[in-house]
């Protein structure tokens, strides 16, 4: 190489590393621009998410696309074989690797899939839909609703299923009123009008994050006494002083100690953070039009706010897509791991509707014999 060429090659590079670190820093300024108002919220959602999200895909990684047909779209439903309804159901989808078109038809079959579900089961269980006014007669039932009169829609909040973060959002575009403290005349034309969504997840991975929250990390003083009473029941194993001393503290109850205390009563079970959420939130009388899962946010909550019409929705991250659930299954398995079956088999029983109803397993545990 001459020296001519040396110079000239010099230059160039010097030219590409100027252009390269100009378009970085256009990038940034763009990107804060992009998100500037939505800024705020947006770090909240991820950074609450981060923390309490439950387990990732427990049954296929990936959807593979050639699974879903995304070549040659397939719009008849009779040929989604069951694993594809079922991994469409609990997996994240690749949007990345599929057209917008695609993606929307995987998402109406989703929802399709989630709301059948639903209602098969409720006529099974001969539980009828209400209609507006036999949900206004009974205030109880309004309990958990939720509405946003900007985008007409009212959602039911499931405790632990970042349900925070929903209300972030909604108060966020366009406000929130929860129905329970409205008048009758307030709620009837939202109940008639709004879509109707809920967002669930798997049953365990809620009540270990419920277990987590309360007994593990403290977060909220009143739980100190359940932990006693807890503590005081079902720690049977070790001296009556031994028991004092940790009834004192009451900061190591045993998630097997927990579920004891679950199944015992079902007294116990009301608590809004472990009930059973497909009664307490009124799945049957309700039906609802939009069935969200934290195991899917990322598109459910992408495809909600494109059905809503949801302005600038595109700059409403709920989640970065680094945010990933692998590893969660590990630690469910983790800590069910020290549970004895037949007591998992109870805690099951319990929570059995929700499985049913949203399409969910114990094989996440490993244990086929529930399926
Ligand atoms: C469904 O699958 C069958 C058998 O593979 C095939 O003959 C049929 O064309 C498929 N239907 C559609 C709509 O693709
Ligand atoms: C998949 O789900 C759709 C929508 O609920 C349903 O029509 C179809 O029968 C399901 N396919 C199988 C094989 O279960
Ligand atoms: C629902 O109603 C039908 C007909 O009245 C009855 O045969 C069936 O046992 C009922 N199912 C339940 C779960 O109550
Ligand atoms: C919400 O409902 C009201 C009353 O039915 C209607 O006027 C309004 O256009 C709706 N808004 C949207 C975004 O659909
Ligand atoms: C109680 O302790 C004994 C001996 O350590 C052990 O074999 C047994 O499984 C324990 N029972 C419970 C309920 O933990
Ligand atoms: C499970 O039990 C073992 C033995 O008692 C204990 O060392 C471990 O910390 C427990 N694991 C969890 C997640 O509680």
């Amino acid at each position: 190489m001459d020296r001519r060429t040396y110079e000239e090659l010099k230059k160039l590079l010097l030219l590409l590393l100027t252009i390269s670190f100009t378009g970085f820093v256009c990038q940034i300024s763009m990107v804060s621009q992009k998100y500037g108002k939505y800024g705020n919220i947006m770090q909240r959602i991820t950074l609450n998410l981060r923390e309490d999200y439950g387990h990732g895909p427990y049954r296929v990684p990936k959807v593979k696309t050639a699974d879903l047909g995304t070549e040659s779209l397939v719009m008849d439903l009779t040929n989604f074989s069951k694993t594809s309804n079922e991994t469409l159901d609990n997996s994240p989808i690749d949007r990345k690797s599929m057209s917008w078109e695609n993606w929307l038809y995987l998402m109406e079959t989703r929802q399709m899939i989630r709301t059948d579900r639903m209602n098969r089961l409720c006529t099974e269980m001969n539980r009828t839909k209400y209609t507006p006014d036999e949900l206004l007669v009974r205030k109880g039932l309004r309990a958990t609703l939720y509405s946003n009169d900007r985008y007409n829609i009212t959602f039911s909040v499931v405790k632990k299923a970042a349900s925070n973060n929903f209300q972030n959002l909604f108060k966020s575009i366009g406000g929130l009123t929860r129905l329970y403290s409205v008048s009758e005349e307030m709620c009837k034309p939202r109940l008639e009008t709004h879509t109707r969504a809920v967002f669930v997840r798997h049953p365990l991975s809620r009540f270990l994050s419920a277990y987590i929250d309360k007994f593990v990390l403290h977060h909220i003083d009143h739980f100190l006494s359940i932990g006693r009473i807890i503590i005081d029941y079902y720690r049977r194993n070790v001296t009556r002083r031994e028991r004092l001393k940790a009834m004192k503290k009451a900061d190591d109850v045993k998630l097997e100690e927990f579920i004891q205390y679950i199944v015992k009563s079902p007294k116990h079970r009301r608590n809004t953070h472990w009930n059973n959420y497909w009664s307490h939130n009124r799945a049957c009388e309700l039906r609802f039009d939009f069935i969200g899962k934290l195991e899917t946010i990322q598109d459910d909550v992408r495809f909600m706010l494109y059905k809503l019409k949801v302005e600038n929705r595109d700059n409403i991250e709920f989640l970065k897509p680094y945010v990933t659930y692998h590893g969660k299954q590990e630690k469910l398995r983790k800590y069910y791991k020290n549970v004895s079956l037949p007591l998992l088999r109870q805690l099951y029983s319990i929570y059995h509707m929700d499985f049913k109803m949203f399409g969910y397993d114990m094989e996440i545990l490993g244990h086929e014999i529930w399926s």
